[in-house]
């Protein structure tokens, strides 16, 4: 099979053409406007193109008539990015990847949309999230870090109704916060908003500076390997009932709340180096931390029923996804900047 990867470059997209390429079994041709995070990874069955997609759509729409399958992985992907340009999250998030549907449902193109957890919104009060019984809770407008999810949401919903009118084979995925190599980036110490949670805790313990705990660090997430992750992957494209379906890709046994991780990483950090950190806990109010107009999940609990129906079992828990990622980090030739 011909896969076409949009956004190839990013941190699931990198992992993901590598476990394809081990696999060998698809050609896979990838696009993105940077390959940044692609350094090494090369196969006979891969073929990577440098393109920024909102100005190259007919280039786009071009390759996806070459392709069998299209896998889209762009978006704004970082919290910070929601709450200080809305605008920008919702024309590349949405309008831009809706103009990939498009290009498939013309072509007649199978279509992987990476939708987020996000979209339950504030939801999970009670029980797990389901693809199909939760409502989806969306916080105030005046609150624009629903801008990313509400765009999500808007983009799963036409795509679900292409697929009832008959016109576009989908498979959404609502992956919850995936960990691994090559994730986010590292910032210089006391650093605010940037990147995701880990990328932020992995450079506090590289600097020295202090971990922020956002309103208290109370709320919970549950992490995912993305080794795992991309193992969901191939089975969604292979199983037939996978076909105009939506997924949660989550692993519900590593639910920790943002202050346990933070003692966690800090033990794992010890473990992996031998040197004992040191840092210190601030907690910070959202609005201190991101800005003005961000809101938060309390818990983010995946039900995976779904997907385990299928087969999928996600077979690394808390440890070894946070030593993998920490593993890559403690590179030199990864982190030396921040120290710089
Ligand atoms: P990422 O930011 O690492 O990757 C996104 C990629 O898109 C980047 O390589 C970026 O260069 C590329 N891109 C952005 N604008 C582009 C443009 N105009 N032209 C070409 N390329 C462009 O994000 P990720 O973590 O890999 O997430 C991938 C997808 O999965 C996103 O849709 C995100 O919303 C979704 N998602 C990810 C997670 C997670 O745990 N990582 C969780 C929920 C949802
Ligand atoms: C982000 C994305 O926006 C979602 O699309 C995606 O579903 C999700 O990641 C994911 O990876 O699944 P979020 O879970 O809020 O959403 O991501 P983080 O930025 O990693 O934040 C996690 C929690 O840690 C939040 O409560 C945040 O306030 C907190 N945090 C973050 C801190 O306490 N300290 C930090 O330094 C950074």
């Amino acid at each position: 099979m011909k896969l076409l990867i949009f956004g190839v470059g990013g941190f699931i997209g990198s992992n993901l053409v590598e476990h394809l390429i081990a696999e060998g079994e698809h050609e896979v041709i990838g696009i993105d406007q940077s390959d940044e995070k692609l350094a090494g990874i090369e196969g006979p069955n891969f073929t990577f193109v440098e393109a920024d997609i909102t100005k190259s759509h007919d280039l786009a729409d071009e390759m996806v008539s070459k392709a069998d399958v299209v896998v889209d992985l762009i978006a704004y992907a970082n919290p910070s990015i929601y709450v200080a340009t809305p605008i920008d999250v919702v024309q590349l998030n949405f309008f831009e990847n809706m103009k990939i549907a498009e290009y498939c449902i013309k072509h007649g193109k199978r279509l992987f949309q990476y939708s987020t957890s996000e979209v339950y919104g504030k939801a999970g009060r009670d029980g797990f999230y389901n693809e199909e019984t939760s409502d989806l809770i969306m916080g105030p407008v005046t609150k624009q870090r629903w801008i990313y999810a509400a765009g999500k949401q808007y983009l799963e919903r036409i795509i679900h109704a292409h697929g009832l009118r008959g016109d576009l084979e989908y498979t959404i995925v609502r992956p919850f916060n995936f960990v691994g190599p090559r994730f986010d980036y590292l910032v210089p110490a006391e650093t605010k908003g940037g990147p995701r949670v880990f990328a932020h805790f992995m450079s506090a313990l590289l600097t020295g500076g202090p971990m922020y705990l956002v309103d208290g660090g109370n709320q919970r997430r549950s992490f995912t390997h993305i080794q795992d992750t991309s193992e969901a992957f191939s089975i969604l494209l292979d199983h037939p009932q996978a076909i105009n379906q939506i997924f949660n890709i989550g692993n519900p046994a590593t639910d920790i709340s943002i202050k346990e991780l933070a003692i966690f990483m800090m033990e794992l950090y010890e473990e992996l180096t031998g040197k004992k950190p040191n840092n210190e806990l601030i907690e910070v109010s959202g609005e201190e931390f991101y800005g003005e107009g961000y809101e938060d999940m309390n818990r983010v609990p995946p039900d995976i029923s779904k997907l385990r129906s299928l087969g999928w079992e996600p077979k690394r828990g808390l440890r070894e996804t946070f030593s993998d990622a920490m593993r890559y980090n403690l590179d030199p030739a990864v982190h030396a900047s921040i120290l710089a």
